[in-house]
């Protein structure tokens, strides 16, 4: 090299680290996320016997390493690796597979050499999963549950892109701080509002609140944010909770009668969710069990199943502060289950527990 190409190149370098075009800045420009995809099971695992069935398959069959083979596109986004947690169909997911999956997300969240997690999972309990750890892992980085209402295997499978879409959440730094999220039919929600609403089709999953936001094309957009305290705002964690203390469920329904709630209790629940007709509402036969059951310790909670957009109001329907009962406000039963297990891991005070359900 010539003087006066030494002073060229000379130029060019300095130019270049004038700009940060450095190939260690170039290389850091474009490092990609860090991401977990960590596999339990369900339809987005499922396979059907063929195209035309899109609603007839089994759960739970695909492995988590040909999941993330089938969508190469993932790499484009993030450097994606994944574990296999369970394989199950999501119906049969219980409160020891919810203790155990949360473990290892905060695990994994305290990583540096991870930057956001998505959690394959079917999608008949996909809402309880995603509130469980929007409750207990106390991190901002991204957590993002994702299913499918079709098998891999059907005329227009929706889990390839519902797969890339969580991915693309998972690695976008504006996700973080936003609790865990679920990502479906290209929009973003809340794991505390959303409920699957609709059981075969493809826009299943929706919030009475609204969506978060969306994703299209691999890029996140955003319209609100969540108001609820969640994650590291959160007292409960996930590194300090062994088991979860029993919680039922009973339907209310003309001619209902006391049976499933006495029956529960006698099996060693300590709450029982009602899930009312109207707002929460309480049959006359039913009443007196209850509040016998509330003289025995056991928590009443009175939920609604009415589908989401409205909230229990506390001593409208029932005088709710003679019986000592508390109102799950606008959570769903079984999202009313998963924060009453967890405020039963901390007390046994109605009105401590009536705070909880106003403010998660
Ligand atoms: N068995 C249901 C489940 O695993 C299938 C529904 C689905 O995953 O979409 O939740």
């Amino acid at each position: 090299m010539n003087h006066r190409s030494f002073i060229r190149w000379l130029s060019a370098l300095g130019t270049a680290l004038a700009l940060g075009f450095t190939p260690l800045a170039q290389a850091q420009a474009v490092k990609k996320a860090q991401v977990v995809i960590l596999a339990t099971g369900g339809t987005i695992a499922g396979a059907g016997a063929s195209a035309a069935n899109s609603a007839t398959y089994q759960a739970a069959k695909v492995p988590v390493d040909k999941l993330l083979a089938s969508v190469p596109e993932l790499s484009t986004l993030a450097d994606v690796r994944g574990e296999q947690v369970f394989q199950i169909a999501s119906e049969s997911l219980n409160n020891e597979h919810l203790v155990t999956l949360a473990k290892r997300v905060s695990a994994l969240s305290k990583q540096a050499d991870v930057d956001g997690i998505v959690i394959t999972h079917g999608t008949d309990t996909l809402e309880e999963t995603a509130y469980f750890l929007t409750l207990t892992v106390h991190t901002n980085k991204p957590i993002v549950v994702v299913g499918s209402m079709r098998p891999g295997t059907a005329l227009s499978a929706d889990g390839a892109l519902n797969l890339y879409n969580a991915v693309a959440t998972a690695a976008s730094p504006t996700s973080a701080g936003k609790g865990a999220l679920v990502v479906m039919n290209d929009e973003i929600n809340s794991g505390r509002d959303v409920a699957k609403s609709i059981n075969i089709r493809t826009e299943a999953f929706k919030s009475p609140w609204g969506a978060l936001g969306m994703v299209v094309e691999g890029k996140t957009y955003w319209f609100r944010a969540p108001v609820k305290r969640h994650t590291v705002q959160s007292e409960f964690d996930i590194d300090s909770i062994p088991v979860l203390p029993k919680v039922e469920i009973a339907y209310g329904y003309g001619s209902a009668n006391d049976i499933a709630y006495r029956a529960f209790a006698a099996a060693g629940a300590k709450a029982l969710i009602h899930a009312g007709t109207g707002n929460g509402s309480v049959a006359a036969p039913v009443v007196p069990a209850l509040r016998e059951l509330r003289a025995k310790g056991i928590q009443i909670i009175r939920s609604a199943r009415v589908v989401g957009g409205g909230f229990v109001l506390r001593n409208a329907e029932q005088p709710d502060d003679q019986y000592d009962w508390v109102v799950a406000h606008d959570l769903n039963p079984q999202k009313a289950r998963i924060l009453a297990s967890l405020a039963l891991t901390r007390t046994t005070d109605s009105k401590d527990i009536q705070r909880m359900f106003m403010e998660y």
